[in-house]
């Protein structure tokens, strides 16, 4: 009796260790098999001394974000493996990085079929409290839909009058001081976007320039979207945490989304019995993104799932943006001068989108910001089935490699992007002229590329050049009033830590 009480335990525990040593083993039999049959020589790989959930590397990475040396830590890990692609196991997940065109290239074109975002973004629930799959978390036939559906305003909104744009920048501009004293640019311009895309996405702006009190949703997009990334990057350990703050701003911003949904509910209503168009406040006919779909979207659920799908992506990208340029410009004066001479020579016409377009020098600057600060540092997408990539793989690194289903790939353009093999021994120097050469291809993707490329692009930097150019018509120099390096922030994406801190001159 007694002996069997003790002997059951162990023999139970004796099985599961069977059990899971033997398909790890299994696992690894196939994986290599697979591998092998593919072609596909071994990758480098991050040396873990924690083979089970590669707990070294994951706390080695907790430290850089806390540290603030994220962008280092990506700088550093890849140049110890002397590779631009290599492995590592986070947290029991095996994660491919990679800074080769090449496979950026294949992950969000040929290859596309084989990777997913949905694993990543939806499948553990780490952001269904906020929202469900919109445009930028679903696949397949979902993701079909929403684009369709995201598409047509995107397109129209890039190329239609910028007479939209002229009241949230001269707000803008009305808030910088004109005796040369210092101001922070990064908060305003948060405001100033917060303003814009509400009004583009709503119908209707929170006017938080004028009213700094109405920027809570931003504040409360912070705790979001930093809530949401921490609960991505727990991943399967996503259950151990508990944030009352997090789930309190998501039904704050639900809150604040609802107000505009019923309210374009009930005009899409109105328009129906009175057959007259719905209007904005200021009588014009509504064109806003919420408008444009709300008709197609009765539920009203999924109409707050398709308004965050496209909100987060959105949320502070532009403005972040804004402030890497204005940072770069207020340590070049001579990049100031050039620009300040196009927009002269442009004279008082109004500016439209092919006048934007018409100034070279003003490209460039944009290319260049997006170049050596993008706001999105890496693509990442979650392999669902067996693949490969072109290139990575074998003693020199140029053989494709393989990607199983399951693994996590990351393809960093912050590396690709400051690459010296890619752009010259240069490529680290804020320098717009480069583009009078370059010609941009898979090296060069700000805004990802294939058929999930940002469907903003054209409207982000439309946007941008606008209110550079309207900057600069006003002020003739720039002046920065700090001198710390640049400090990256991670939130989602990166964002300097001492915010953009500058004086400007009137012309
Ligand atoms: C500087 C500004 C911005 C940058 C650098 C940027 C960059 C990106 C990148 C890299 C992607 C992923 C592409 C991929 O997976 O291959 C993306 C997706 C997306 N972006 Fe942007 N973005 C910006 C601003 C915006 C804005 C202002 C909006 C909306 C108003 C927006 C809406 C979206 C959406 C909806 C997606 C998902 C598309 C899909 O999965 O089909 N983005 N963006
Ligand atoms: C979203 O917004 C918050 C605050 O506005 C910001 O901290 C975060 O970095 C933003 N996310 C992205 C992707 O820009
Ligand atoms: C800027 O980059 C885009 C790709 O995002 C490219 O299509 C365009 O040609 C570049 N502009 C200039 C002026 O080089």
């Amino acid at each position: 009796m007694a002996v069997s009480a003790i002997l059951l335990p162990i023999s139970i525990l004796s099985f599961a260790i069977i059990y899971w040593l033997g398909s790890a083993f299994l696992n690894h039999w196939h994986h290599e098999r697979t591998r092998a049959k593919l072609g596909c020589p071994p990758m480098k790989r991050y040396p873990s001394w924690d083979k089970l959930l590669g707990l070294d590397f994951v706390y080695a990475m907790f430290k850089a974000l806390k540290e603030n040396r994220f962008l280092e830590f990506q700088t550093e890990t890849y140049s110890a493996r002397g590779s631009k692609v290599w492995t590592a196991n986070f947290m029991g997940n095996r994660m491919i990085y990679s800074s080769e065109p090449a496979n950026m290239k294949a992950m969000s074109t040929s290859h596309r079929d084989s990777f997913a975002v949905e694993p990543i973004r939806v499948a553990n629930g780490a952001i269904t409290p906020f929202t469900g799959r919109g445009v930028s978390s679903s696949d397949g036939a979902k993701w079909h839909f929403s684009r369709g559906l995201v598409k047509p305003y995107f397109e129209r909104a890039a190329f239609s009058n910028l007479e939209r744009l002229s009241a949230h920048v001269d707000r803008l501009i009305s808030k910088i001081p004109t005796d040369g004293s210092t101001v922070d640019m990064q908060p305003l311009f948060q405001r100033w976007f917060l303003d814009t895309s509400t009004e583009f996405l709503f119908g209707q702006t929170v006017n938080s320039l004028d009213n700094p009190e109405r920027d809570w949703p931003h504040r409360d997009m912070v705790t979001v979207m930093r809530g949401l990334r921490l609960r991505l990057q727990l991943s399967s350990f996503l259950f151990l945490h508990r944030d009352k703050e997090w789930f309190a701003a998501c039904k704050r911003i639900h809150g604040f989304l609802e107000r505009y949904i019923d309210r374009a509910y009930q005009q899409v209503e109105d328009e129906g019995k009175t057959g007259k168009s719905a209007t904005n406040v200021n009588g014009e006919p509504r064109t806003d993104f919420l408008w444009t779909i709300a008709r197609h979207v009765p539920d009203k659920l999924e109409l707050r799932t398709q308004l965050t799908g496209v909100w987060i992506p959105s949320n502070e990208t532009t403005s972040i943006h804004m402030s890497h340029a204005l940072f770069a410009l207020a340590r070049h004066p001579g990049v100031v001068e050039k620009l300040r001479k196009e927009i002269l020579d442009y004279g008082d016409k109004a500016l439209t989108f092919e006048g934007l377009r018409s100034m070279n020098y003003l490209r460039w600057t944009v290319n260049e910001t997006h170049r050596l600060y993008p706001v999105s540092l890496q693509t990442v997408r979650s392999c669902v089935k067996d693949t490969t990539l072109p290139t990575g793989g074998g003693e020199d690194g140029t053989e494709p490699i393989f990607c199983a289903k399951g693994d996590i790939v990351h393809c960093n353009r912050y590396l690709m992007h400051r690459d010296p093999d890619l752009w010259g021994t240069d490529a680290e120097e804020f320098r717009p002229e480069r583009w009078e050469h370059a010609r941009p291809m898979w090296n060069f993707v700000p805004f990802g590329g294939g058929p999930r490329i940002c469907p903003a692009h054209v409207m982000v930097d439309t946007e941008c050049s606008y209110a550079m150019v309207s900057l600069l018509q006003r002020f003739k120099a720039v002046e920065a009033r700090d001198d710390e390096p640049y400090t990256a922030v991670m939130r989602v994406g990166p964002s300097n830590k001492n915010g953009c801190r500058v004086a400007f001159v009137l012309a």
